[in-house]
């Protein structure tokens, strides 16, 4: 099957079942933020189906991806609908938690895509850190969570500590990279390496 037909049929299963997939007001600066470093090698995490790695296999032909996810249906759904695009060759699923995969992998990355738990962008980007590439571009989605990261607006209670570690998250990679929010959707940061740290 085409890439294309793949995509279409994991979307319309993913919406039905309640999967959350990239939105579809976020996928151009995804693939845009991807694309812009012609990237070898992706590191995803959070596969879910295997949605947006199609999306940036598609994009980007000549790129190789790693995709982690704990959940193990959603794994196998990813690694049957990576195998019926075709791509089994260049997405490799991994399973398991990605504090775990990650210190497994060796890089280099050039481009990293934080899609898992929120709470934890920052510890797995502590983790892949040492696997960029000099070049290596980095985008997290939803960091701006439903507003309340950057709006000042009370947050409730039960979404305190993610909303803090969101903060937190924004803050290192502003103070470490080249960082781009894109608010369409839930917020999307792009962070690129400063290059007056390879100086
Ligand atoms: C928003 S979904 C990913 C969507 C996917 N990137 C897409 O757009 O098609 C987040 C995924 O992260 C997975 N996840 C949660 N905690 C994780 C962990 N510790 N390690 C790896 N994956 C995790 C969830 O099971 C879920 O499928």
């Amino acid at each position: 099957m085409e890439i294309r037909d793949v995509l279409q049929a994991l979307e319309e299963e993913a919406l039905a079942a309640g999967v959350p997939i990239l939105r579809e007001s976020e996928r151009e600066a995804l693939l845009e933020a991807c694309a812009s470093t012609a990237p070898k090698r992706i590191l995803e995490i959070g596969t879910a189906v295997g949605f947006s790695a199609l999306l940036m296999a598609e994009r980007c032909p000549g790129a190789e991806i790693d995709t982690v996810e704990l959940d193990p249906d959603r794994h196998a759904r990813a690694v049957r609908a990576i195998a019926d695009a075709g791509c089994a060759g260049r997405i490799r699923c991994h399973l398991g938690d990605a504090a775990d995969i990650i210190p497994s992998l060796s890089g280099p990355y050039d481009f990293l895509y934080l899609d898992g738990p929120k709470g934890q962008y920052l510890r797995h980007l502590y983790l892949a850190e040492p696997l960029l590439s000099p070049r290596a571009v980095i985008a997290a989605d939803n960091v701006l969570f439903r507003g309340l990261v950057e709006s000042g607006d009370p947050v409730p209670h039960r979404y305190r500590t993610l909303v803090m570690r969101l903060r937190d998250y924004l803050a290192y990679v502003r103070a470490h990279y080249d960082t781009a929010i894109h608010p369409e959707g839930d917020g999307l940061a792009v962070s690129r390496k400063k290059e007056e740290r390879y100086e």
